[in-house]
């Protein structure tokens, strides 16, 4: 007999929760959680938080859909907010983080287009770099494993190595439209793009009149303690795609853009029946009230400094079990010297979720609104579930 009708795509952790308040989350069957996994970056104010259920339920009771045929006051407004506080001219708004970097990609290659150059629709990606799992953002991507039995990639993309410059400039050609690459990669194990070289792309991108792309989908909304990370390197893309956090649970994402780059996405050029709905807009404006409130990214950037503090100290005791602590903010990760599997589970039995990424490392993404206690209190397991991965490899040896 099957297990389940669920596609048995997801390696799922055997537990079901029911009900989540702030950092926390209860099972099924009343055990409670302290949730560093945020559904994987996406609850950034946590669980239930009242300014977002007040948002939700009030939305619900007016109104839930009505396509993007008609005027949305909260798709405008929510637009307009998101221009007002980054480089954006224009938004355009998606269900998820695979959309936005869709429209991002179609954006860029019109951009082209319309200036008469069609030939120019290459984009140079990363390794280790995660875009999402459609055909255009797998082959983006460029991860074999992602890509294999899917038919043929999906053409335009070129890779070169993580943080490798020279690779950058020689992969340039005369096809090239833009560079798209992740200030801090998720997925690829919290590898943090440093601020250097970011600065070189931006000059790279004005040098051959390309357009880059930043994909904040998982660093962004806060996550580092700027509303995006690439401000840390002051410098300013053409195109961002948002996603997660922005949602606070509900799912939405956003391709931003300048006017400049925008410019081919002329009316009947790209559409979405559900993107920028009346339920999302007014979670996605809810979510800016508070991210955006006078010293909330600072408190942001002091609790990850904490939490960094923490986190090493358990590394330095535990040089067997993680290597090291990688990460800006509250977007950290522990690269593990034990399979990160190992911890992960150690970590679970802890009572502390985590999501494990590329490169042998656990990510640790709390809400961010997380308290100073709550944060000490995850190092405190994180150094129990260490101490537990010691013992266990000890007797195992
Ligand atoms: C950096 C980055 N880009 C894109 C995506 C894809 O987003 P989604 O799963 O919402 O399509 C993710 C998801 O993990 C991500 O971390």
């Amino acid at each position: 007999m099957r297990e389940s009708a669920l596609y048995e795509t997801f390696a799922r952790q055997p537990l079901a929760f029911e009900r989540g308040e702030g950092s926390w989350i209860e099972t099924t069957d009343g055990t409670r959680y302290l949730d560093f996994a945020a559904g994987i970056a996406v609850n950034s104010l946590g669980h239930a938080h009242p300014h977002l259920v007040a948002a939700l339920t009030e939305q619900a009771g007016k109104l839930w859909h009505v396509s993007n045929l008609y005027e949305i006051p909260g798709q405008r407004r929510l637009g307009e907010r998101l221009a007002a506080n980054t480089f954006a001219d224009k938004v355009f708004f998606t269900n998820s983080g695979a959309e936005a970097l869709e429209c991002a990609i179609k954006t860029a290659r019109r951009y082209h287009f319309v200036n008469g150059a069609p030939e120019r629709y290459r984009i140079i990606t990363f390794e280790g770099a995660f875009h999402g799992r459609t055909l255009a953002t797998i082959a983006a991507g460029g991860q074999a494993k992602y890509l294999e039995g899917f038919g043929p990639k999906v053409e335009g993309f070129d890779q070169v190595p993580f943080d490798d410059m020279d690779a950058v400039a020689k992969a340039i050609g005369a096809e090239t439209a833009a560079i798209l690459v992740e200030p801090l990669q998720g997925e690829g194990g919290i590898r943090t793009l440093p601020n250097a070289s970011l600065r070189r792309l931006r000059e790279l991108c004005d040098r051959h009149g390309l357009l880059l792309i930043l994909d904040e989908v998982q660093s962004g909304v806060g996550r580092t303690g700027k509303l995006f990370a690439h401000e840390w390197a002051e410098i300013e893309p053409d195109l961002m795609a948002v996603a997660k956090g922005i949602g606070g649970g509900f799912p939405m994402g956003a391709c931003l853009a300048t006017d400049e780059a925008a410019k081919g996405m002329t009316p009947g050029t790209h559409g979405t029946t559900f993107g920028g709905n009346p339920l999302a807009m007014a979670v996605g404006n809810a979510v800016l009230d508070v991210v955006l409130e006078e010293g909330f990214l600072d408190e942001i950037a002091r609790k990850g400094l904490l939490f960094k503090q923490g986190l090493a100290a358990v590394a330095d005791a535990f040089p067997d079990v993680i290597e090291g602590i990688r990460g800006e903010g509250l977007m950290l990760g522990l690269k593990c010297k034990a399979p990160n599997s190992t911890v992960q589970q150690a970590l679970r039995e802890e009572r502390l979720l985590a999501v494990p990424a590329g490169d042998n490392v656990l990510r640790l993404l709390p809400p961010l609104t997380v308290s100073d206690e709550e944060i000490r209190e995850a190092v405190a397991r994180i150094h129990n579930a260490a101490a537990a991965v010691r013992a266990t490899e000890k007797a195992d040896a």
